[in-house]
């Protein structure tokens, strides 16, 4: 196990780093997914379902990474998707990620439930940013969020449309994971553990969410899990039409996260949507839907090239990038593979894991013969059981 930054080559060395700095319920709730993790799991091994097939004598000695998505050329092909809480993992939080997001110069999203103002995040970085929108009961805190994500000069805006109630995460009842961190015994015991993050967390600056403390006391001073905030705090009549509405309203670029079926991706079309992501919400909530991966293949045949796809989920590796861009992906996206990192060692953290994903794209482009991503196809993959 690894103790130091600079020995971590990977997603699980860095994962390791965390849990070892981690008070073991914040650990949890960012490892943790749905009921059996079935879910969860298949997202990262479904890419092991299928395998590369290089060519070689290509003459790659200098590639190009790069993406356009959303009308922006993004360096790598992979980018942060908005995750929540992320001062409670690192007190930089947001500002780490949004900085290594800009060094690397690819997109970073912010979540409704981020930890650090917009307004902030926009005069940090120029490099494009996406604002996550949970679809709140409360019509002034989502008017009011939208007013933000403008003055901020947000780019993207994000549709979050798979969390229409909280998702079962036992791991989360078990240990009794909540935001702000109540204080109970055993969790007094085990941020005790780990000193180094406790002393940040009380010291620093005060833990908020940023969006939405002028509106909600969840925001601040109330303890409550994930799941009970999306099952009692979001609007359950979300439909197409408020999404057409939240679009016009928005008026720029717009993407939906959590489309998982064609049909759906058919309906994104016609709304008019830049891009979806097709994510499962990294199996925290359906335990038992397909994983991403699984789905790409039929969601490019009924819309791709109509609509930028993002495959977003259980990506650990540059090879799984390459796999999912071989069967049509625009870009990728995901969360754990930058979280472990964020909370390991801070914006250094998310430097490194995007330098380590950077580094095996390169290699892995050249094993491939690929000069440009522009020239990865359906033919550089076979599945192994069809
Ligand atoms: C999650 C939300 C907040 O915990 O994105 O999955």
């Amino acid at each position: 196990m690894p103790r130091m930054l600079k020995n971590c080559s990977n997603f699980s060395d860095l994962r390791d780093l965390a849990k070892r700095r981690l008070p073991s319920p914040i650990f949890n709730y960012i490892d943790g997914a749905a009921e059996d993790e079935v879910t969860y799991r298949r997202n990262t091994l479904a890419f092991e379902d299928c395998d590369l097939v290089p060519n070689v004598l290509a003459g790659v000695e200098d590639i190009d990474m790069s993406v356009n998505v959303m009308g922006f050329k993004l360096d790598l092909p992979i980018f942060c998707s908005p995750t929540a809480l992320q001062r409670l993992f690192h007190y930089e939080g947001e500002r780490a990620v949004a900085l290594a997001a800009e060094k690397y110069n690819t997109l970073f999203g912010v979540s409704s439930l981020g930890t650090v103002p917009l307004r902030e995040i926009g005069e940090l970085i120029d490099s494009p940013k996406m604002f996550q929108f949970y679809f709140h009961k409360d019509r002034a805190l989502n008017d009011a969020m939208i007013d933000l994500a403008i003055e901020a000069k947000f780019d993207v805006l994000t549709l979050t449309v798979d969390t229409i109630t909280g998702g079962n995460r036992e791991r989360d009842l078990r240990t009794g994971f909540t935001t702000p961190p109540r204080l109970t015994p055993s969790s007094l015991f085990q941020f005790g553990i780990k000193p180094a993050w406790a002393l940040n967390f009380l010291f620093r600056e005060k833990f908020e969410l940023s969006q939405l403390k002028d509106h909600v006391k969840q925001g601040s001073n109330i303890a409550i899990s994930v799941g009970d905030y999306f099952s009692t705090m979001l609007d359950q009549t979300l439909d197409w039409g408020h999404a057409e509405d939240l679009k016009r309203k928005w008026n720029g670029k717009f993407c939906l996260k959590g489309i998982m079926s064609p049909l759906d991706a058919r309906k994104a079309v016609d709304l008019g949507a830049d891009a979806i992501m097709i994510s499962n919400h990294g199996g925290r909530q359906l335990d038992g839907s397909r994983s991403p991966f699984d789905q790409l293949e039929e969601i490019v045949e009924e819309v791709g090239g109509e609509i930028d796809i993002v495959l977003d989920g259980g990506i650990q590796r540059g090879t799984h990038i390459l796999k999912a861009m071989a069967l049509g992906a625009t870009a990728c996206s995901g969360g754990r593979m930058y979280l472990f990192a964020l909370a390991a060692a801070g914006r250094k953290g998310v430097e490194k894991a995007l330098e380590n994903i950077r580094t095996e794209v390169e290699r892995d482009m050249k094993l491939m013969g690929l000069k440009s991503l522009k020239e990865i196809n359906r033919s550089m993959l076979r599945f192994r059981h069809n």
